[in-house]
């Protein structure tokens, strides 16, 4: 399994990603208790969303490529279970996942990684489970090329930017409850830079009528 560009931000005195949860996945956990139900973070990096999931009573289950990402990942969030995969082929039983996040993570994927990434959660999520996702907007500087100005450092290892359109063709298994665009000024990591995120709450179709997989990979 491939590393990603990111494997080498995680660690370090002034580490790349900062610990503050994503505030879309605070407001959904304060009102969306667990109860022992399985939530997936997508691309989890350091943690800091898996351990909103456990402390809201899900059985949070954080999955990323980066081995680096992980070691952070299982400090930063005991409570949480943490698994090495990459998105485009998750060791899950089919429909198993409550909630699936996905935050900044579609974005690395090229355009067949990203069809296999939707086709993925599809699969794991329950029928009537949220999909939750913040990711680069097309109106992010960095979607105007690495050297345009106000373009973040991580600019190069994004392959994909999302317009609404785009999201409401893919996730066509979903029904998109809301969608809203943010622009935040990222003062986390190298120089202060704006960023143009697009959020949506989504929740799995319960017309799909196929029998569970049942096999764990
Ligand atoms: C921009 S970071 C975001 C991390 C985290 N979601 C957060 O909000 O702090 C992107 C993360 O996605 C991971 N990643 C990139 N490609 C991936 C893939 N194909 N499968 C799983 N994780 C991937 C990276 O290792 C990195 O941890």
């Amino acid at each position: 399994m491939r590393a990603t560009p990111f494997d080498g931000k995680f660690l370090g005195e002034e580490p790349y990603f900062k610990l503050e949860p994503t505030g879309m996945l605070v407001e959904f956990a304060a009102e969306h208790c667990g109860h022992g139900r399985y939530a997936l973070d997508v691309g989890c990096g350091n943690g800091r969303n898996a351990c909103v999931l456990a402390s809201a009573g899900y059985v949070a289950v954080g999955v990323d490529i980066s081995p680096t990402a992980l070691r952070v990942a299982r400090r930063i969030a005991p409570n949480a279970l943490f698994v090495r995969s990459d998105v485009i082929s998750l060791p899950f039983r089919d429909r198993i996942f409550a909630v699936a996040f996905c935050g900044t993570v579609l974005s690395c994927l090229d355009e067949s990684g990203l069809a296999r990434a939707i086709i993925e959660l599809s699969r794991v999520t329950m029928p009537g489970g949220y999909f939750l996702l913040t990711d680069f907007s097309v109106d992010d500087p960095g979607a105007s090329g690495p050297d345009a100005s106000d373009a973040s450092e991580c600019s190069p290892f994004l392959k994909h930017y999302f317009e609404p359109t785009e999201l409401q063709k893919i996730l066509a298994g979903f029904s998109i409850e809301r969608m809203w665009k943010v622009r935040k000024l990222d003062d986390t990591h190298g120089p202060t830079h704006t960023h143009v995120l697009v959020r949506l709450v989504a929740r799995r179709n319960t017309g799909d009528r196929r029998q569970p997989n049942t096999a764990i990979a």
